[in-house]
């Protein structure tokens, strides 16, 4: 088997987890009547309703939709290109984000105020964005201001937050980022500061400060909200680069070294390809990781016959399996590892929620309010304008 090089920025991303925490479906009912799932006729509503609404609507997908919804996706892809194109489309009275909540939050705070953001199903929330609250951040931030550290450390947040921290973050000069473009926040941050405050991924933090900035790992210190001032003393605090807020994806966390050595020997030959969002050993242990953007990118890019275990979440690696038959696509872990809140957009709400706009009536539309809007932005344009 011949390997073919990646991309330039599949390259660059070369080289560069715990947790099974319960998801976070917040048992929100769905307001209005849904349609069975089994109605042989969903694709057809749905496929009449988006007809319906022409140019005023537009269908964001992330990557992790199942297939019943991402067929009707004006556009897919990973969070930072979704938020692009979101702030792209001015002219779309509609924009139906078939993803989390924190996705349609951002694209709210993106796109202007006489446009609507729909979520299908508002139970599609995201459990890491959910491990920090800003009464949390807000009792850290208050920690090393009375430390004497605050004035030299950037907070710098996951888009996979909820808007009330990206709101922290831009009042407080930090910036957001995505895994596509972690490092190059890092590295804007560094230039700002001596610390950074990351937030809520541990390990993306982690993995984009040792293996692509060169940080060591005892640079990097974890603040866990639960405990008595993070459960760290002064002397960490102060000795850090990075402290680590203790977030992690319960999807990705899910991946383990064993996994890893587990296809090694059963597959010999092959590739693993990882997201950040997995725990450094992981990460360490595999050939390849990025974004989902990345990920998919670097399939596209392989040959033939060439084996690859991929370790994000299964929907995507599914698609890319049926994508490519003349590839060998296999999922990192032996059990399957689906994200239950991406899954909460099923087709029966994706009908529903257009039906709903062609009636003339806007379901779950994700609002957030000016004050906190105005401060995310900051951060989110940050972002937006890093090289
Ligand atoms: P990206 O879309 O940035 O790759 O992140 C993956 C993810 O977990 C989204 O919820
Ligand atoms: Fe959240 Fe992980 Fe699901 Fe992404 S994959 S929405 S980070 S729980």
């Amino acid at each position: 088997m011949t390997w073919v090089e990646p991309s330039p920025t599949a390259t660059a991303l070369l080289l560069l987890g715990r947790g099974a925490d319960p998801d976070t479906e917040k048992g929100v009912e769905c307001p209005g009547d849904l349609p069975a799932p089994s109605d042989p006729g969903l694709v057809e509503r749905a496929a009449r309703a988006k007809a319906a609404l022409g140019d005023r609507v537009f269908v964001l997908g992330h990557h992790y939709q199942r297939d019943e919804v991402i067929q009707f996706a004006d556009v897919t892809g990973d969070s930072f290109k979704l938020a692009r194109e979101a702030a792209a489309r001015p002219d779309a009275e509609y924009i139906v984000f078939c993803g989390v909540h924190f996705m349609a939050e951002s694209a709210d705070i993106l796109t202007s105020d006489s446009q609507r953001v729909v979520l299908p199903d508002l139970a599609a929330g995201c459990s890491m964005a959910d491990m920090a609250a800003l009464v949390q951040v807000e009792k850290a931030w208050d920690r090393f201001a009375e430390l004497g550290i605050a004035g030299e450390i950037v907070p710098v947040t996951y888009m996979n937050s909820s808007a009330d921290i990206k709101g922290f973050v831009g009042r407080n000069n930090g910036v957001v980022c995505t895994s596509s473009n972690a490092e190059t926040a890092l590295r804007w941050s560094f230039e700002q500061g001596t610390k950074v405050f990351f937030l809520p991924d541990q390990h993306l933090g982690r993995n984009t400060a040792v293996l692509k900035m060169g940080m060591s790992l005892d640079d990097c210190v974890l603040y866990d909200p639960h405990k008595p001032g993070g459960g760290l003393t002064d002397e960490q605090l102060r000795g850090a680069k990075m402290i680590l807020w203790r977030g992690h994806c319960s999807v990705h966390g899910r991946f383990t070294l064993d996994s890893v050595h587990d296809v090694r020997e059963r597959v010999p030959g092959v590739n693993v390809l990882v997201h950040p969002e997995c725990k450094h050993e992981v990460v360490t242990a595999a050939d390849y990781v990025g974004s989902t953007e990345y990920i998919i990118k670097t399939i596209e890019a392989a040959p033939a016959g060439s084996a690859w275990a991929v370790g994000t979440e299964l929907n995507l690696v599914r698609r890319l399996a049926n994508a490519h038959p003349d590839k060998q696509i296999m999922f990192l872990d032996r059990n399957i590892c689906y994200c239950s809140t991406m899954n909460r957009i099923d087709l029966p709400h994706l009908v529903w929620a257009l039906e709903e706009l062609v009636a003339g009536r806007v379901p779950n539309q994700i609002t957030v309010d000016a004050e906190t809007a105005h401060h995310a932005r900051v951060a989110l344009d940050r972002m937006l304008a890093l090289p």
